[in-house]
């Protein structure tokens, strides 16, 4: 029998799925002192596999999240401003693993019409460009879909885990090939996010990630 704080029952919950946890179960069955006693089956050779594969950081755990409000009036053509999509407007919400090289994202459009259009694999995207300037995208997400019959709201939501491609070549390669997601957490300043649509092919809707 071991014996550990609340603090770290919560680690190990997340870390070894095979061991159900009950937190209030065990506070209530221990007068919430905060500590508590059972026995832990850690499969060691599991963990070994998850350090190799990602550097030794946590799947389950992001190094950043980043939540981006996009309008149509941030929307650039090089550096003239187009308006995007009159009316649009995008929540994109992103959790990013830096050990993994991995994006979660929860890209939300209001109001979107026409066709996604773009060069790129799919027309939404983190592309590398500062505020009021354009640049290559860098990753290349599936665009939102409608989620009932009312098309007006759109949703799209999973992970993405490097090597990215967004099926866009400049100078010879793709825009995404060797891209790492620490590149944004060093400078988010330097990356914004947008769709783009065939009623406004510059973008719908674009904001910066800082
Ligand atoms: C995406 O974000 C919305 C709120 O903007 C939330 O209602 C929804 O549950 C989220 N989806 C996922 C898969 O996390
Ligand atoms: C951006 O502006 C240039 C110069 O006016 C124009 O030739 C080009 O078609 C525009 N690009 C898009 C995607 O609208």
């Amino acid at each position: 029998m071991v014996s550990y704080t609340l603090t770290s029952i919560a680690c190990l919950a997340l870390g070894a799925a095979a061991v159900p946890l009950n937190i209030a179960d065990l506070v209530g069955g221990n007068g919430g002192n905060g500590h508590v006693s059972l026995q832990l089956n850690i499969d060691l050779g599991q963990d070994a596999f998850a350090a190799n594969r990602f550097g030794g950081g946590d799947l389950f755990h992001f190094t950043s999240t980043h939540s981006i409000h996009a309008l149509p009036e941030n929307v650039v053509n090089d550096t003239t401003p187009t308006g995007g999509l009159a009316g649009a407007s995008g929540i994109f919400n992103f959790g990013i693993n830096s050990h993994a090289n991995m994006i979660c994202y929860n890209i939300t459009l209001h109001n979107f019409q026409g066709e996604f259009e773009s060069p790129a694999d799919t027309a939404t995207h983190i592309h590398e460009a500062a505020v009021g300037k354009s640049g290559p995208p860098r990753i290349a997400f599936p665009n939102p879909e409608p989620i009932n019959e009312d098309a007006s709201i759109r949703n799209s939501a999973g992970c993405l885990k490097g090597p990215f491609l967004t099926g866009v070549i400049m100078e010879e390669k793709d825009t995404g090939e060797g891209f790492h997601v620490s590149q944004i957490e060093a400078n988010p300043a330097a990356f914004m996010t947008d769709t783009h649509s065939s009623l406004a092919l510059p973008g719908a809707v674009r904001g910066q990630l800082a």
